[in-house]
């Protein structure tokens, strides 16, 4: 977005006072332009990711429909209602890793019938396929979200997936939709979003990029908009920082051609890959250098988004990062291969962070899931038998769920360090967005868990006479939620701000999300 020249005098004046006064106190501030709307910050960044991993898909979603655990047509209900308030945008599914090795005949017709099989990514359990494509489609009608589909390119072939999505989609007569309809199915179902692969760079076949490509190509050439529906096709793409990956595949006109979005996939891993810290059990230096670690993906889109920008100047090209969040050590006891982690106020504060990076990136970054739903990494639900909990990150993706389809509003953040041993990351992440009726929408994340901060927000180019707002925070930088106290990290509603002549001024608490919404 232009900067308009009144944010740069303010943003000069901010930045000049800032930096001659750090030294002695610190001045937060946030300027909102409120006057003069960016982009749609797409709905779909606000999505999520199911793969067949753990107990993300049974137990957690999947129950059957004879189950004792109430359901609707075998899905849980308490899930379905949780995952509706959050008005969760789109879902991915089934993988993952798990995608490159999933055959979606396996997992349709009578249930008794179905094969199964071993889930190699995963645990090395059996996998009965009992959940497969009409009870994902069943699930994405009832919470009426879109339906994300990633094919299998590692080890399934081009007609497999063009079946797929000839099954899926087609409404005339074929043996595809003829077998669809002998399972139940009559209608054809709508599928926007659909993945070429997943990191085929790695689990997904270990190939090059200029592999990868060709073999794209071929893929997407077989996968046809039947009936109306039209594709939103997803090519792999790169792993953190990788831009050779990103950038041989944009840089091939005859790449660009066959797909609408790229993917990226960011994880948080602080302590590294080999020695994972706990999700519940950490120290504030690495409460930190988890936020350090979130901080990076804003440096990360801005490389992908360089490159996209050079190849696809009319930005028709989404990058879409299907796979992002905090990835700790698995609960003592739980089994390694099922990645269950609990879920804390600094994931809440990750996810506050992402979402505002994402939100801020609105021009190239069109979808975005979090790993996973739940049960499985960054969850915004757990279960256990027939309880269900909803986690930290969960209320953050309900409270900031008002930027779904708002317009993004030009900021300015200056603001103090939030430092541990001398090394600093900013103590405050925002966005803001007005939406279709006016409301204006900030959300603000205060990383430090000892300090409460005064922001000051002027509201340059409109008048707002209501503010009202809405915090989640804790005592315990490691406070959650569990099936024994739900409730411990809820949130509330926030008024420590005053508005005076424009100028929106907010204490925010130690270790904090808040979220305002300001009427006219
Ligand atoms: O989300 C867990 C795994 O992380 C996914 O299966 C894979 O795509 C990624 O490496």
């Amino acid at each position: 977005m232009k900067k308009s020249p009144l944010i740069l005098v303010i943003f000069c004046f901010s930045f000049f006072s800032v930096n001659a006064q750090r030294e002695a106190a610190s001045v937060n501030q946030l300027v909102i332009i409120a006057n003069n709307p960016g982009p749609v910050i797409s709905r779909d960044i606000y999505g999520h990711f199911s793969e067949h991993l753990g107990t993300c898909i049974y137990g957690g979603i999947w129950v059957g429909k004879d189950s004792r655990i109430p359901n609707t047509d075998g899905i849980r209900n308490d899930v379905l209602n949780a995952l509706r308030e959050m008005k969760i945008p789109n879902l991915r599914w089934p993988g993952g890793c798990f995608a490159d090795t999933y055959h979606w005949m396996d997992g349709i017709g009578p249930q008794e019938k179905r094969a199964s099989i071993i889930n190699t990514h995963w645990g090395g359990v059996t996998e009965d396929n009992s959940f497969g494509t009409h009870e994902f489609m069943r699930l994405a009608e009832l919470i009426e979200c879109e339906p994300y589909i990633s094919g299998n390119v590692g080890s399934g072939t081009i007609r497999e997936m063009a079946d797929w999505v000839e099954y899926l989609t087609s409404g005339s007569d074929s043996p595809m939709t003829r077998l669809r309809k002998q399972n139940g199915r009559e209608e054809p179902w709508k599928v926007k979003y659909f993945a070429i692969g997943n990191e085929n760079w790695g689990c997904g076949g270990n190939m090059t990029p200029e592999f990868y490509s060709d073999v794209m190509r071929q893929f997407s050439t077989y996968l046809k908009n039947y009936s109306g529906n039209r594709l939103y096709k997803v090519a792999c793409g790169a792993s953190d920082n990788d831009l050779v990956w990103t950038e041989t595949v944009m840089k091939e006109p005859k790449n660009r051609n066959m797909f609408q979005g790229l993917s990226l996939h960011y994880y948080s891993v602080p302590g590294g890959w080999g020695r994972k810290s706990s999700a519940t059990d950490f120290t504030e230096n690495e409460w930190w250098e988890t936020f350090r670690l979130n901080y990076e993906i804003d440096n990360i889109i801005k490389g992908h988004k360089a490159i996209m920008d050079r190849y696809d100047p009319r930005n028709t090209k989404g990058l879409v990062i299907d796979e992002w969040g905090n990835w700790f050590q698995v609960e003592p006891g739980t089994n390694p291969g099922f990645l269950y982690q609990q879920n804390t106020l600094r994931d809440a504060i990750t996810a506050a962070i992402h979402l505002n990076i994402f939100n801020q990136h609105a021009d190239r970054v069109k979808v975005a899931n979090l790993a996973q739903v739940v049960n499985v990494l960054q969850a915004v639900i757990l279960t256990k038998d027939d309880k269900m909990i909803l986690t930290p990150t969960y209320h953050v993706f309900r409270m900031l769920k008002v930027h779904q389809d708002a317009r993004l509003l030009e900021t300015d953040l200056v603001c103090e360090d939030y430092s541990i041993d001398r090394r600093g990351i900013p103590a405050i992440s925002a966005s803001a967005s007005v939406d279709s009726e006016g409301k204006v929408h900030i959300s603000i994340a205060n990383l430090n868990p000892g300090k409460s901060i005064v922001l000051s927000c002027p509201v340059i180019g409109e008048t707002y006479k209501t503010v009202t707002g809405e915090i989640l925070t804790a005592n315990q930088m490691a406070a959650m939620n569990t099936f024994e106290n739900p409730e411990t990290v809820v949130p509330q509603a926030f008024k420590d701000f005053r508005m005076k002549e424009g100028i929106l001024t907010v204490t925010m608490p130690a270790k904090s999300v808040v979220l305002l919404e300001l009427k006219k």
